[in-house]
């Protein structure tokens, strides 16, 4: 085994990815991975789906999904360890031991719980400085017969596993998994302060570049998400882009020079940024500025350079999702690899917690 530093990442398998995906993420995936500087682990969290109980059926068809997008965008399991995170069973029984020094309330503080929590429960967040425990106490007043599944409250725990059974050095993930990371880093510490050992390192956080590229939606505000109207699936045909790219917000033209721009527009140009070429950028920013703009001509260069940047991924999608031997090999080869990382990490921590055989 060489030194290199591991690189872990996984995706929620909840549908299929979009533009926002796949240059939010997947992209820097395989660009880290053809680097070749680090050892690459990437995994489709199936059992962080469960926290939203999805029908069976159709989550097993979003791993397949998943799978096929991550080989299909150029993460190559010769190069990078790609799992299916139910596969690797140690992780599920360190989530075990490592929810034993985690904190109920530390976990019902987190950011993105308490919206899922607001949700189950169908309460409606407070106003900003108002009282924020307004989930706790629905959740511990019983006055309510809905529920707030435990594993949703443990979905830190279980991805802090994912992490630190790897022993990964850096998780490339999105401004909301932020929170996440930090409380693993803080579980890291705790282990080995408690335990009176420098067993786990704190990962970090890693941005390809600078920022992280937030892709903006086609419906005028926000980032790019799964809501109708707003995003482009890489699975999307060429009609389909085509439609949806010439359907996005805009506003009624500009009527002075070097007018700002309104956000939707912005949000175009940014998507211009993100697909096209600089003089295209360029090209269309003059004539913003002064005034000769015409959207449509605008949203057809954007729908083109995505059709061109999207049908070649799209193509190979569809090859390897109905390649179901391949697809066997690949995950086979992706456990065994995951396996067998994880399960020297979980045997010395069951030492270090005194889980040990006669
Ligand atoms: N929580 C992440 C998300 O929703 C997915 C995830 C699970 C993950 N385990 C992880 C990401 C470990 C990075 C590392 O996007």
């Amino acid at each position: 085994m060489d030194n290199k530093k591991i690189v872990l990442s996984g995706i929620r398998p909840t549908g299929q990815l979009h533009l926002g995906n796949y240059l939010g993420a997947l992209s820097n995936f395989v660009k880290m991975q053809n680097e070749g500087k680090y050892d690459s682990y990437y995994f489709i969290a199936d059992l962080h789906a469960l926290t939203t109980n999805p029908d069976p059926k159709e989550l097993h068809t979003n791993v397949r999904h998943i799978l096929a997008e991550y080989l299909a965008a150029g993460l190559d399991p010769e190069k990078s360890t790609i799992f299916v995170q139910s596969d690797i069973p140690e992780v599920s029984e360190m989530y075990l031991l490592l929810n034993m020094h985690v904190g109920i309330g530390e976990l019902m503080r987190t950011a993105a719980f308490k919206d899922k929590a607001r949700k189950a429960l169908g309460i409606t967040a407070p106003n900003q400085g108002d009282d924020d425990e307004d989930v706790a106490k629905e959740i511990i007043g019983a006055s309510t017969n809905k529920r707030v599944n435990a594993g949703l409250l443990t979905y830190p725990t279980l991805m802090a596993v994912d992490i630190l059974i790897q022993r990964a050095d850096f998780v490339p993930v999105g401004k909301d998994q932020e929170q996440h990371l930090e409380l693993t880093r803080r579980f890291a510490r705790r282990f080995n302060s408690f335990y009176k050992t420098e067993y786990f390192k704190e990962p970090q956080n890693f941005n390809f570049g600078s920022a992280p590229v937030k892709v903006p939606g086609l419906d005028g505000s926000g980032k790019m998400g799964k809501s109708e109207g707003n995003c482009i699936y890489l699975v999307d045909d060429e009609k389909t882009i085509r439609k949806k790219v010439m359907r996005a917000v805009t506003d009624g033209g500009p009527t002075e020079p070097n007018q700002p721009m309104a956000e939707p527009v912005q949000n175009l140009f940014t998507i211009l940024k993100l697909v096209g070429t600089p003089d295209k950028v360029e090209f269309f920013t003059e004539a913003y500025n002064n005034c000769s703009i015409r959207y449509g001509d605008l949203k057809k260069e954007i729908a083109e350079d995505i059709v061109a940047m999207t049908t070649p991924i799209r193509e190979r999608i569809i090859d390897i999702e109905n390649d179901d031997a391949y697809l066997h090999r690949v995950l086979e080869m992706g456990a065994e690899r995951a396996r067998a990382r994880a399960g020297k990490t979980l045997a010395d921590v069951r030492e270090i917690m005194g889980i040990t055989k006669f």
